[in-house]
């Protein structure tokens, strides 16, 4: 199938442009696939993990929230199977030192002909495969010793059953219920790339659902339809998302099921999020480790370990996402504009506020009182530089979804324009009506306006 869609170097491009993100220690030559995010970005990471926590904790009464620690204990990661299974096979080219990960060389380019796979040219000199632990290891307390080996954690979701407990105690709850938590997770990834795909430091958000037994399958298959309606309703395509099911030999150690809700990337149909049945691998193994019995016990003497449904996803493969969904190219009135159609809930700025002519007193002024009314509440920016074509092409380009522009008229009757980013429309409001205006707008069902 021709993949229709933006190239990864253009999201690039304009994520560097317009401070969304920027590679990692630049000015030191950067350190290969780590990222800084800037102003636009944090607030779309932001925005994102605020919609998350919306659908897990806001609009239900089922799930906790938690914080867990980044460094756990060691015997944490010996328990989950990390510190023996958290591994790819990795091969060396002893011609043009490069690594490349055993199981994806044709995924990957060779050093010296990119055109060919390693050991597809008589030069390339590759060694055995051997397995690399993909945990970042670092040491706690002053002394470089053993016994003070911990990991950088690769996964939030360990945090969270080693606090079973204490939620079932504290919190009171009973199966079906969940713990959800957003945080930072390291992999030392042989083979990152593709911009924010695949890092080696990313966010993630995991929620572990605790359900009996007996009720796992259709918890499971209620998770995935949950999540793809999170996306469906924040604006991505539908013909761009597919929920593929891992056969027995691809799952992982833990899953008795897993399904990835894919996305199509610029690279091709990849795993945006992944939904898995864990069964009660983990509270098993942890009781096993800790000594600590993790199981629910009723009040009628009814006890079960339960079993574990988990929907696992990073922001940064749904900020990927969002961004090549929302990516447009297009000419309007003989000019290119370059549009971001994300959704408004998504979108860094919410609403631009424009005065038409920067050097008129009456306009900077009620334009400037606009902006310090919404910014108490919303993501708003005010901008009077540079012809008003441009600010608006600039809004556009980090996807602001409505710009409120001020003009003659408004100092004649106390209205303003407010202009659609997608259609262009325009229509004139109160200017006493904005606010009201904005909130309703931000609390309609958005569609992006582009075709399938
Ligand atoms: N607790 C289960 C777990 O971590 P995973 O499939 O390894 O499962 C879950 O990761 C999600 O985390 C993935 O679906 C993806 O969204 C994200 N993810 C994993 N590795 C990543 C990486 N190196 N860079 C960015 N995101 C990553």
């Amino acid at each position: 199938m021709a993949i229709d869609t933006v190239s990864m170097d253009k999201i690039v491009s304009l994520c560097r442009r317009r401070g969304f993100v920027f590679p990692s220690s630049e000015i030191y030559g950067g350190l290969g696939s780590t990222f800084d995010f800037g102003h636009y970005g944090v607030l779309m990471k932001n925005n994102i993990k605020a919609r998350w926590f919306e659908a897990m904790i806001l609009e239900r009464d089922d799930i906790v929230a938690l914080d867990s620690a980044v460094i756990l204990h060691p015997r944490v990661w010996e328990a989950s199977g990390h510190v023996e299974g958290f591994t790819d096979p990795l091969v060396d080219c002893r011609t043009c030192k490069l690594r490349f990960r055993a199981d994806k060389l044709k995924d990957s380019q060779c050093g010296r002909k990119p055109s060919k796979h390693p050991g597809e040219i008589p030069d390339c000199d590759l060694t055995e495969p051997r397995q690399f632990n993909l945990m970042f290891e670092t040491t706690v307390g002053p002394v470089q010793e053993a016994g003070a080996r911990a990991y950088l954690r690769p996964e939030t979701a360990q945090g969270i059953f080693i606090n079973f407990k204490n939620v079932l105690q504290l919190a009171r709850r009973r199966p079906p219920f969940g713990i959800a938590q957003i945080g930072k997770s390291f992999r030392n990834e042989i083979t990152p790339g593709n911009f924010l795909f695949r890092v080696r430091e990313f966010e993630q958000m995991e929620m572990e659902f605790f359900v009996p037994p007996a009720d796992a399958e259709r918890w499971y298959r209620y998770w995935i339809d949950e999540r793809v309606a999170w996306y469906l309703r924040y604006g991505l395509r539908e013909s761009r998302l597919r929920v593929r099911e891992h056969g027995p030999e691809e799952r992982s150690h833990y899953s008795q099921g897993t399904s990835d809700i894919e996305y199509l990337y610029p690279i091709g149909w990849s795993e945006l999020e992944g939904v898995a049945n864990r069964g009660d691998y983990d509270l098993t193994r942890h009781t096993e480790f800790s000594t600590t019995k993790l199981e629910y016990v009723g009040q009628d003497g009814e006890r079960y370990v339960p079993y574990v449904i988990e929907p696992a996803v990073s922001i940064e493969r749904i900020m990927v996402a969002l961004l090549v969904d929302g990516y447009d190219e297009e000419v309007v009135g003989e000019r290119e504009r370059t549009v971001l159609r994300l959704h408004p809930k998504m979108a860094p700025v919410e609403a631009a506020i424009l005065p038409l002519i920067a050097k008129s007193e009456g306009m900077v002024g009620k334009a400037r009182s606009l902006y310090e009314e919404l910014r108490r509440r919303h993501s708003v920016e005010y901008d009077d530089n540079g012809a008003i074509g441009r600010r608006y092409r600039r809004q556009d380009e980090i996807g602001t979804p409505w710009a409120f522009t001020i003009d003659e008229q408004t100092l004649a009757d106390d209205t303003v324009t407010v202009r659609d980013r997608d259609s262009l429309a325009q229509e004139r409001l109160p200017i006493t009506g904005v606010r009201g205006w904005l909130d309703d707008a931000l609390e309609r069902d958005w569609k992006t306006p582009k075709a399938n």
